[in-house]
């Protein structure tokens, strides 16, 4: 067995990731003849919130298994496609069902669509998940734009070598771009929605957190716990694009209340949500400049 650089890094990248990591070039092909224009946003719809995909108009539907490199996309609650339509006037391309690490997808997959928004020229990336909340005051229903985040993953998804171009080590002081930030909450004053704003810690899952995980959030700083977006976010800044971050509470986290956490009650708050976070998103869509 020799130790060289070539061996380290099959190590750090098997074989699957790179045959994965390689098919991005193939997959934004594809999308490219599939959509009819270039996407002015790029949106990945979070668990419960794949209805907005519906609200699209000229809506141009493409199944995840006719993407190359794609797997199915297989929770409850996240459907499985991307969408590309308009909305508010805007050509938008959303990503109904997200790839999750605890699938055990390698991050190179996980942020595959991402990489390939960005290749297709969308300049912003619109980011939604359920979350529990860990901030006493953010309850169920709470929508939560997010300021910031904590990378509890225990991973990042730019280990290994950077692609071409892109930073060895991209600035992550304002991951969450201020100026859209800003925009969502004017947007939110005006339809008189109410709009918190925390910080979103991202853990594995699986499993759902004990209280002393919530309890140990909650003293690192974070407002409200998932297990997805970070590493979509950090990809999307180092390819260059705006990042606007929008939890739904879905739950209190685990101790806060006394009953057990359960994935119905994340589908069922999504449903509650649904019509003020369509009415946001289309507020936030309508005043983009
Ligand atoms: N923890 C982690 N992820 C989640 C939760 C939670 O309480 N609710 C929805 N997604």
């Amino acid at each position: 067995m020799t130790d060289s650089n070539a061996d380290r890094a099959a190590e750090v990248h098997p074989a699957t990731d790179a045959h994965r990591a390689a098919e991005v070039p193939a997959a934004v092909e594809f999308m490219r003849s599939r959509l009819p224009w270039t996407p002015e946003v790029f949106g990945v719809l979070g668990s419960g919130l794949g209805f907005l995909a519906d609200a699209l108009e000229d809506p141009v539907s493409v199944p995840f298994a006719e993407i190359p490199g794609f797997p199915a996309a297989a929770v409850a609650g996240h459907q499985g496609r991307m969408v590309a339509g308009v909305l508010e006037g805007r050509k938008v391309l959303l990503q109904a069902g997200r790839f999750h690490v605890y699938e055990g997808h390698p991050l190179p997959v996980v942020v595959a669509p991402v990489r390939i928004a960005a290749a297709l020229g969308a300049p912003i990336f619109l980011v939604t998940n359920a979350a529990g909340g860990i901030n006493p005051d953010f309850g169920p229903g709470t929508l939560m734009l997010i300021q910031d985040h904590l990378n509890l993953m225990g991973r990042n998804p730019l280990i290994g070598p950077p692609s071409e171009g892109e930073p060895r080590f991209p600035d992550m002081s304002a991951a969450y771009d201020p100026g859209l930030r800003g925009l969502a909450r004017a947007t939110a004053r005006d339809l008189g929605i109410a709009l918190a704003e925390g910080v979103y810690a991202a853990v594995t899952g699986p499993s759902y957190e004990t209280p002393a995980e919530v309890r140990m959030i909650g003293l690192l700083g974070g407002d409200a716990v998932g297990m997805s977006t970070v590493p979509e976010v950090i990809t999307a800044r180092v390819v260059g694009m705006r990042v606007l971050g929008i939890s739904l509470i879905t739950n209190p986290g685990a101790g806060i209340s006394p009953a057990p956490l359960d994935h119905a009650e994340v589908l069922e708050a999504g449903r509650e949500a649904a019509p003020r976070f369509e009415q946001l998103i289309r507020g936030v869509l309508s005043r983009l400049v």
